[in-house]
């Protein structure tokens, strides 16, 4: 099952309800574009491709709603409900480029009807959805030829089927390793303070029967310095333009350490993750979230009443620490100025040609 998909008899966004797992499986389903918003800022849906994918069919979503009998009226509310997507989190950039991208197709002055554009943005969406599964699977192949039998993996947050539409970023190049018979083993951060790492990425490993161990976050350092990690992949919310990789908070002090112990660092990033637009990290827009999630575990005080606590959500590592970031169009290395740029444009070329 994908983790975000449209409900073609209901008209509805369907999606996995993330925070239940791993203790409840369940669906939910939206009708009204703000319940699509508000599942992505309070995290049923997560992970940036994910959440481009969600937006998207928001987008889509919205223009139903609309009652608009005029193009122009419509596209008035598509404005509005593209706004109130954008601000539900403020890291991943997959969201404003998925909203970007169907705006681009709704605004074409070629489609008459509102009809019409309720028709194609539709369309767009579940073509952004589909194209992330190809895209995926096809990356997940050329990073796990990073991967040698016998590996043990470390690795963050979670970036699985999960946190995509379907297959996964850096958990999908464990998958195709996996399904290459290569004997692997997978250190998993628990990722604190939501424990996407625990809950989630354990639950799609244990699917899978991927051996693997749940690890403290501040176990990390000490199986790096003892040897006993050959790789550590991770996924990325935001790669600026120099190749500095913004991701789940605490992926930049594992980077730091693998870089002093000598184990390579690889970020897996489909091209619509990178922003070009940004020339480096500093420039990246950090979510800081509610401090309740760093002095509660579910819903359980660990802290003294009435302190304070800081919560940012994703950190970026600068590229000098990056060994490598995998592409669906190939690995690319230092310099990645360069590299990057023409791996995007390498990407948008064989999307014009299909
Ligand atoms: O806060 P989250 O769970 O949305 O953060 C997710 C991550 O940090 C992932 O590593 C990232 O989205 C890339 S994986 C597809």
């Amino acid at each position: 099952m994908r983790t975000v998909f449209w409900d073609y008899d209901h008209d509805t966004v369907n999606m996995i309800d993330q925070r239940q797992l791993p203790w409840h499986f369940e669906v939910v389903a939206f009708d009204d574009y703000n319940e699509v918003a508000r599942a992505i800022r309070e995290m049923y849906v997560r992970g940036a491709p994910a959440i481009g994918a969600a937006a998207a069919f928001g987008l889509a979503l919205a223009a139903r709603q609309s009652e608009a009998t005029d193009r122009l009226a419509l596209l008035r509310d598509l404005e509005t409900a593209a706004s109130v997507l954008k601000a539900a989190r403020p890291t991943a950039v997959n969201l404003f480029w998925a909203i970007d991208r169907l705006m681009r197709v709704a605004t074409n002055e070629e489609l008459e009807t509102p009809d019409d554009v309720r028709r194609v943005l539709l369309t767009e969406a579940q073509q952004l959805a589909d194209e992330d599964v190809e895209i995926n699977r096809r990356m997940a192949y050329i990073g796990a030829e990073l991967i040698s039998d016998g590996d043990t993996i470390l690795h963050h947050c979670n970036t699985g089927a999960l946190a995509t539409v379907d297959w996964g970023t850096a958990l999908g190049v464990i998958f195709a390793a996996h399904e290459q018979g290569k004997r692997i083993h997978v250190l998993v951060d628990e990722t604190r303070p939501r424990l996407q790492g625990a809950r989630l990425t354990c639950w799609e490993l244990k699917e899978r029967g991927i051996s693997f161990d749940l690890i403290a976050d501040n176990a990390a350092g000490h199986f790096m310095r003892t040897g006993q990690v050959n790789i550590v992949l991770v996924g990325s919310d935001r790669t600026a333009a120099n190749g500095d990789v913004a991701n789940k908070i605490g992926t930049y002090k594992l980077a730091v350490v693998a870089k002093e112990n000598g184990v390579p660092f690889y970020p897996v990033v489909p091209t619509s993750t990178i922003d070009l637009n940004l020339p480096n990290g500093d420039m990246i827009p950090i979510e800081e979230r509610g401090m309740e999630e760093v002095v509660t575990v579910f819903g359980k005080s660990i802290a003294p009443e009435g302190i304070t606590a800081r919560n940012p959500a994703f950190d970026v590592t600068p590229h000098r620490y990056v060994t490598g970031i995998v592409t669906e169009v190939g690995i690319v290395y230092p310099p990645f100025e360069k590299h990057l740029r023409e791996a995007v444009a390498r990407a948008q070329a064989a999307k014009e040609k299909a």
